[in-house]
């Protein structure tokens, strides 16, 4: 038997209801391939706030260092909103990401047949879509100094964040995205705002100097503007897609659609070593938290990432969505992916159902 010893991040809203689906799914997968999770919690975001003042506790870090991997569901809500920027939940997150160097963040957007009709898009634009997001994820507008409020010399107040980039920043997360390209269709995309920003220009260098070590790859360049606009245009024509931090956040949240929810859609954060955390590209929508309504898949799916991507047991991670993937086929929905016809479940019952499917 391998054992591996996984930290649990549940986090706040419906970070609880879902991570605790997934463990049930996790155990039932161990027992059949014979893995042992030892499963730790760990406070991040609001209840870590709640509990020790702080979105990051020490203890926390610590905890997912030593771990093989770390399985983080949501953080934030607004209880926490008004707080002073440090002691927000998301700077907790953020900690997370820098503090174990989660320079890469794999953001796979692939429509599961099943979902085509619960997409906001027609049928025969969205039917096929196989995206992967590669996100930088500890650089960019995000960290970027200065940052502040400052006041200027005439009574103002100055909102300011940096967007920067280094060559090195830039390299790494464009290996990254070569190397993913090489595993699939060999078609890479660049997303940045070079017409505008130095930063996208030194980006947009670097990536075009990388692609003369990938002769096998087919690199383009598109601007973030137009990006978005393909993306809901013809989503089909991408592969993968390599962005900086801001314009990852956005354009995954915007593929998520085109796979019928934001429900669907796990990721992956990944460093040079481990651990790496596996967590949604959702948040912890408060709007629906405590209510049994939240659709536990992509907090699933973020577990079959972690089994592929950080623990390497790509049959365990296969079993996993191939049950996603039955539960679908038997029409079970939860709110956000429900059409007509459909069996509507809640959290747990899908849960349940997924049990079965193992
Ligand atoms: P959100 O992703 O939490 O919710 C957006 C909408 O999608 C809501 O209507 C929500 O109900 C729905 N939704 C999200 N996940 C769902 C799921 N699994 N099942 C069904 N419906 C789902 O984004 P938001 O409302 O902008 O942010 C809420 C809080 O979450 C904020 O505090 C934000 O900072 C935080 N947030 C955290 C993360 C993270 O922890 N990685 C990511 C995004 C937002
Ligand atoms: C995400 C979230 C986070 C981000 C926030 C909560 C800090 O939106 O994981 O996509 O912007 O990276
Ligand atoms: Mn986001």
């Amino acid at each position: 038997t391998q054992t591996y010893q996984i930290t649990l991040l549940p986090g706040d809203g419906i970070g609880p209801e879902i991570i605790g689906v997934t463990v049930k799914v996790l155990k039932a997968v161990g027992q059949q391939c014979d893995l042992e999770f030892k499963f730790t919690e760990g406070l991040i975001g609001g209840v870590a706030i709640d509990q020790t003042g702080n979105p990051l506790p020490q203890e926390t870090l610590d905890i997912c260092r030593e771990s093989d991997a770390v399985l983080l569901a949501a953080i934030g809500g607004y209880k926490w909103d008004n707080l002073p920027r440090h002691q927000r939940p998301e700077t907790g997150l953020l900690g997370l990401r820098a503090g174990l160097e989660l320079f890469a963040n794999l953001r796979p957007a692939k429509i599961l047949p099943q979902l085509v009709d619960a997409s906001s898009l027609k049928r025969n634009i969205v039917e096929g879509v196989d995206i992967m997001v590669v996100r930088e994820l500890t650089g960019g507008v995000y960290f970027g100094e200065p940052k502040g409020v400052f006041s200027t010399e005439n009574g103002q107040q100055r909102g300011v964040n940096t967007m920067a980039y280094t060559d090195a920043e830039i390299d790494r997360i464009g290996k990254v995205a070569f190397e993913t390209a090489q595993k699939r269709n060999k078609k890479l995309c660049s997303v940045d705002k070079a017409n505008v920003l130095e930063v996208s220009q030194l980006w947009r260098d670097r990536v075009t100097a990388l692609s003369s070590s990938y002769p096998d790859i087919e690199l383009s360049h598109l601007y973030v503007d137009n990006a978005a606009m393909q993306l809901v245009r013809d989503p089909k024509q991408f592969d993968i897609i390599v962005t900086g931090n801001l314009f990852g956040d956005i354009l995954s949240d915007a593929a998520a659609m085109l796979t019928g929810s934001i429900g669907m859609l796990p990721s992956a954060s990944m460093g040079e070593g481990k651990p790496g955390v596996f967590e949604p590209v959702h948040g912890s929508a408060p709007d629906i938290a405590g209510e049994n309504k939240a659709n536990p898949l992509a907090q699933v799916l973020s577990a079959a990432m972690m089994l592929r991507y950080g623990l390497d047991q790509p049959i365990a991670a296969d079993k996993i969505e191939q049950a996603v993937f039955n539960v679908l086929d038997q029409g079970y929905r939860t709110g956000d992916i429900m059409s007509e016809g459909m069996t509507l479940l809640g959290c747990q019952e899908m849960g349940e159902v997924l049990l079965k499917s193992i």
